[in-house]
């Protein structure tokens, strides 16, 4: 594949970036890091707006990702700086005790008079270690723990590639690293085997905390997962009724094809409000429903007819009325039909997620039919996002349409959506045609130019 093209986005090489961004720590923070962390961002080939009703997601850890070079302080302060240019205002503070107790006392939010939303992320994230440390010994915060930070990213800011997990769980590793007695204990590399599997779901946990309640925005731990838990070589079959994963190789799938991420120009944001908006639909008829997930309404090997079983019990309940019931007590009721369609998207991505971890556990499949039953199943997830979830946007279709023209076997919208990344599928041979065919179809239609990433799975985070 030749990514030499401006229009391709390179995961660059970690050497040089750490050592770059060493240097550059030094000049702003007058003294080196301790070291330099990096977290992967994510692509999903099935599973969106599914994780936080018990889903299953089928996602990988991408070569790109978020490095964080950074260095202890004894005084509690975070002093950061992210060098992407679209946010960068120079270095920012936070005062870590002043994270403040919002109107519910059990809730705490980092006030928003904070200059730059980003830093957000990374005290939330502090705060959430700290919390995750009283629980476990080997992850207890030092109580005057601060730190330097100094942050770049190789994922397009606002992209649907999870560039806010990266910057999570890179400055997760880091704080880690510095602060606890196990980062002591294993300094450098050697805390990247001790991270065992259970206590990176545990700190994925944490960074998934940090974005609920800090940042506001309903995020359910598909992103924090994948970029600390996945690996090289393979997808994630990620089961979020208990956060289990299995990892699937995708070699045979990857052996003649491409996976190509497209970042539609478009920055989707979660915290907005119309992510939320999307799940409170669900939620409504969820609660109509009466499960705790959605996920407890489809049997352990879901098909079609189960999805139309709970869509008519849908129905009974709901009866003529023109609305649900907010999944919130005292908030405006919701549209009943536009419940209807967010309920089916979820139960048929659901579906479709089951059936493709059937596909890519299956060794008797070769690897063009995988191809095959893949791709289908994801052109068959876009038209639901764009058709149920109603989450995608005309740049996106513009960008799906046109790669299963040109031969793509399956292309789809990833993420949360309203803006962000879709995903191709695409033979080796077919992705110079595929991605010209892309480019030229978001000019003609007037579309911000897409940029494209070579989507290889890759290894979680760890330090650099
Ligand atoms: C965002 C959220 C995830 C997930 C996806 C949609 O990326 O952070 O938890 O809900 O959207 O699948």
């Amino acid at each position: 594949m030749d990514t030499d093209d401006a229009a391709w986005l390179s995961p660059g090489d970690a050497a040089e970036i750490r050592s770059s961004l060493t240097a550059q720590f030094a000049e702003e923070f007058g003294h080196g890091p301790a070291g330099v962390w990096f977290a992967p961002g994510r692509a999903n080939l099935n599973g969106e707006h599914v994780d936080f009703h018990g889903g299953r997601c089928l996602p990988m850890a991408l070569a790109h990702g978020t490095y964080v070079a950074a260095a202890p302080r004894t005084d509690g302060m975070l002093y950061m700086r992210t060098l992407e240019p679209s946010l960068d205002a120079g270095v920012q503070q936070v005062c870590i005790s002043e994270v403040t107790s919002g109107p519910d006392a059990d809730v705490h939010t980092i006030t928003d008079e904070q200059p730059c939303g980003w830093t957000k992320y990374v005290g939330g994230t502090l705060w959430a270690l700290r919390a995750l440390g009283e629980e476990i010994d080997e992850l207890a915060v030092d109580e005057s723990f601060g730190a330097d930070l100094l942050i770049t990213s190789t994922l397009p800011v606002g992209g649907g590639l999870s560039s806010s997990a990266a910057l999570e769980c890179s400055a997760m590793l880091a704080f880690v690293a510095m602060a606890t007695p196990l980062g002591r204990a294993n300094p450098g590399a050697a805390l990247d085997a001790a991270l065992t599997d259970e206590l990176r779901a545990r700190l994925a946990a944490a960074c998934m905390r940090a974005e609920v309640e800090m940042v506001g925005a309903g995020t359910g731990g598909l992103d924090q997962t994948v970029s600390l838990r996945g690996r090289a070589g393979h997808l994630l079959s990620l089961d979020c009724r208990d956060f289990t994963v299995e990892r699937l190789p995708a070699t045979g799938l990857l052996a003649d094809h491409r996976f190509v991420a497209v970042d539609t120009g478009q920055a989707h944001w979660l915290g907005d409000g119309q992510f939320d908006d999307r799940r409170a639909d669900s939620e409504a008829a969820m609660r109509l429903l009466g499960v705790e997930r959605l996920r407890n309404l489809l049997p352990e090997r879901p098909g079609t007819s189960d999805v139309a079983a709970v869509l008519s019990r849908f129905d009974e309940r709901a009866g003529d009325g023109e609305t649900l019931p907010s999944p919130v007590d005292g908030a405006p009721a919701r549209d009943r039909a536009a419940c209807r369609r967010r309920l089916r998207h979820a139960l048929t991505e659901m579906v479709r997620s089951e059936e493709l971890h059937g596909f890519l556990s299956d060794e008797e499949l070769d690897a063009e039919s995988t191809a095959m039953l893949v791709g289908n199943l994801m052109t068959a997830g876009h038209a639901s996002m764009r058709d149920e979830a109603e989450v995608s946007f005309p740049a996106a279709n513009t960008i799906v349409e046109t790669a299963v023209e040109k031969g793509s076997p399956g292309a789809r919208l990833i993420g949360g959506g309203f803006g962000g990344s879709a995903l191709l599928l695409c033979r080796a041979d077919d992705v110079a045609t595929i991605t010209g065919a892309v480019a030229s179809a978001c000019e003609e239609a007037g579309h911000q130019t897409p940029r494209f990433l070579e989507i290889t799975p890759s290894d979680p985070a760890r330090a650099v």
